[in-house]
């Protein structure tokens, strides 16, 4: 379809549209006439849906007529509706006039929470960049959450205080995965290298709830394993999918060095302050940075765990808060209202 051909097709409708409307006696036939005109398959339909084949200059007076047309039939409509309804009023049983016009009570559409809506948001950045989305359980093994990942039985990140763990069996131990890592290891487990994967989820630690901590939240994980990966390829993928998620050319990644078992060299992951561009505000605790998580090489050791031979297979991994994302991007400085489940706070995004 080519311009010329959209705005005839749109005429065409609108005129064919205009002597139904006149036609119809009813209001359940505008309902009907609605469909066919701006419903899913309508002609604005088919135009809006073959914008994009247009050529670059031609999609502004495409969209215009699409509008311009939709316009044109709501109007006409809606004169209609008003004739029929004013021709019925009057001619029910005496007294018993039934105001058509009066309003109802809409029913009002749920929507998905904001987490989802982040993390979905997210795997459509990474899809966009060949990743595939993986999942594990979120009630996980010693081995998956911690061995693998070169974390050693002596480590802090074990103790109590961090670990929710379920007790089942006497010596096996199970518990909450305290991190969206051990999707990692499956992965790897259950997959021949390379690997290109994301892991969104749930994980749970053991802490007090406080405006910036709950003891459930959400990560995504990123794993890349291939040939020859190096630090600059896990600098650009975070460069493109900070820059994506929020739609803004100008934010820029810091990476100072930190310490993650699986992972060497590691580094934390930040991102300038979105909100005052690195100048100190409330928001970023005016430093001007906001971190966002953890990132690094591939450990030899992680990859010996899972039967990958270090000397071919490079990689890189990171993994950050969702919740996190959500309150840096609409400005929500609690973690709780995630949780709560208040329709009066999830209704507004
Ligand atoms: N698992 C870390 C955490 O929960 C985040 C993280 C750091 C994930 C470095 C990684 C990584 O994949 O390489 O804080």
């Amino acid at each position: 379809m080519n311009l010329a051909e959209a705005q005839q097709l749109l005429e065409r409708a609108e005129s064919e549209a205009a002597t139904a409307a006149e036609a119809a006696a009813e209001l359940e036939e505008l309902v009907e006439l609605e469909r066919r005109y701006v419903g899913r398959r309508s002609p604005a339909a088919q135009v809006t849906e073959a914008i994009k084949t247009l050529a670059p200059e031609d999609r502004r007076p495409a969209g215009k007529a699409v509008s311009d047309y939709k316009a044109a039939i709501a109007a006409m409509l809606e004169r209609r509706r008003e004739a029929i309804v004013a021709s019925q009023a009057g001619g029910g049983p005496k007294g018993e006039r039934l105001d058509l016009t009066a309003g109802g009570h809409g029913r009002t559409r749920g929507h998905l929470h904001l987490v989802t809506q982040v993390q979905r948001e997210l795997e459509d950045i990474f899809a966009g960049l060949g990743y595939r989305v993986a999942e594990g359980p979120e009630v996980e093994d010693d081995w998956h959450n911690f061995e693998a990942l070169n974390i050693p039985p002596a480590h802090p990140a074990r103790s109590m205080q961090d670990t929710l763990y379920v007790r089942l069996g006497h010596d096996e131990q199970v518990m909450l995965r305290t991190h969206t890592s051990p999707v990692q290891i499956r992965t790897m487990e259950a997959n021949e290298p390379p690997v290109y994967v994301v892991a969104p989820g749930r994980t749970y630690r053991n802490e007090t709830p406080g405006p910036r901590n709950s003891p459930v939240f959400h990560q995504m994980e990123c794993l890349a394993v291939d040939r020859g990966i190096t630090l600059a390829d896990l600098f650009g993928t975070i460069e493109v999918f900070v820059k994506r998620l929020f739609d803004d050319e100008s934010v820029r990644t810091r990476f100072r060095s930190d310490y993650f078992p699986y992972t060497e060299p590691s580094a934390e992951l930040a991102v300038s302050c979105i909100f005052c561009h690195g100048e100190g505000c409330r928001v970023c605790s005016f430093t001007g940075w906001i971190e966002l998580g953890g990132c690094g090489m591939v450990d030899p050791n992680v990859f010996e765990a899972v039967g990958y031979d270090p000397e071919q297979w490079q990689g890189f991994a990171f993994g950050f808060g969702l919740e996190r994302i959500a309150m840096i991007r609409y400005g929500i400085d609690e973690i709780r209202t995630f949780f709560e489940g208040d329709v009066r706070f999830l209704a507004q995004y």
